[in-house]
């Protein structure tokens, strides 16, 4: 499959600031890519240098087979949408007349409008003004404001780092079926969770250098300890090896009916990304 990002030994430098250290990663057509990392792990900075916002130090960033340099050009803007926290938004003008604007200027027909309106859940506020929205509505509204124009391929950074659980669960459903539709999805988060719900491909990025890179499930059965957890009806919880040798202890329990629940315990990619790298994904 056609490689849409291929990132080699990139390296970004900020006076002494090391911000990126080493990055190389390629995502192939179709993917929602999860790239993961705590606070200050350079994922905003790789977004920065991917969408030709801003230059590396060194290594290459392609996009399209092009230097991502080039993505911030007429040609090139049509075919991505990104959404950071810069909102360019104008906070005088509603929902509705921000996204009239952005139509205009994509030549994008006004039906469309209604349907990202809908697929953010805004529709009933779209006359609100944007100086009155918080701070999830706004991050909802450039989430349909990039939709408008079906870029190939989206970049999101963060993109429900200020919603509640059911709008996240909203926007995920909104992702997975524009995916399924054939858009290429580079977002970066620290939520695990989301990562593991809607991503293929996650990458764990930690010091500027990535440190782990696979599907979440293939994560998940590699890190597995095989354990069988027991929880007790007194309200202890034991761990046992998944192993004959612990036939006869839990044969024990069960007789003695002190049993309330059995199962095997499998890793949360959070308990990956903290094992991989030995930090706390804050
Ligand atoms: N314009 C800049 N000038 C100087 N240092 C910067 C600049 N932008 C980022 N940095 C530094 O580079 C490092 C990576 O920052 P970046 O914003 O990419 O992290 P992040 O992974 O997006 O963090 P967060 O999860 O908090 O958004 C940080 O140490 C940050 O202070
Ligand atoms: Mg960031």
């Amino acid at each position: 499959m056609e490689n849409i990002i291929e990132v080699t030994s990139l390296e970004k430098v900020f006076g002494k600031k090391q911000a990126l250290q080493d990055v190389s990663f390629q995502v192939k057509k179709g993917e929602t890519f999860g790239f993961l990392g705590p606070s200050g792990s350079g994922k905003t900075t790789t977004i920065k240098i991917l969408t030709g916002q801003m230059k590396q130090t060194s290594g290459t960033a392609n996009v399209f087979g092009m230097p991502a340099a080039k993505l911030n050009t007429p040609e090139y803007r049509k075919r991505f949408g990104v959404v950071t926290d810069n909102s360019g938004l104008y906070t005088r003008l509603s929902i509705y007349d921000n996204l009239k604007l952005y139509a205009d200027l994509y030549d994008v027909p006004l039906q469309r409008i209604t349907e990202g309106l809908e697929a953010v859940n805004l529709k009933e506020e779209q006359k609100t003004l944007v100086s009155k929205l918080s701070k999830g509505m706004i991050q909802r509204v450039l989430l349909a404001r990039t939709l408008l124009h079906q870029p190939e391929l989206l970049f999101l950074d963060e993109p429900t780092s200020a919603l509640d659980p059911a709008n996240s669960k909203h926007i995920h459903r909104g992702l997975k079926e524009l995916n399924r539709q054939g858009t290429t999805i580079f977002l970066t988060t620290h939520n695990m969770e989301e990562a593991d719900h809607i991503c293929n491909q996650v990458a764990f990025l930690n010091k500027g250098v990535v440190q782990l890179l696979d599907e979440p499930k293939q994560l998940k059965k590699q890190y597995r300890e095989d354990l069988i957890e027991i929880e007790l009806k007194d309200g202890t919880t034991l761990e046992l090896p998944l192993k004959a040798s612990s036939a006869e202890e839990i044969q024990q329990y069960i007789s003695r009916e002190m049993v309330e629940r059995i199962y095997t315990k499998e890793p949360t990619l959070g308990d990956i990304f903290v094992e991989v790298t030995g930090r706390e994904l804050v």
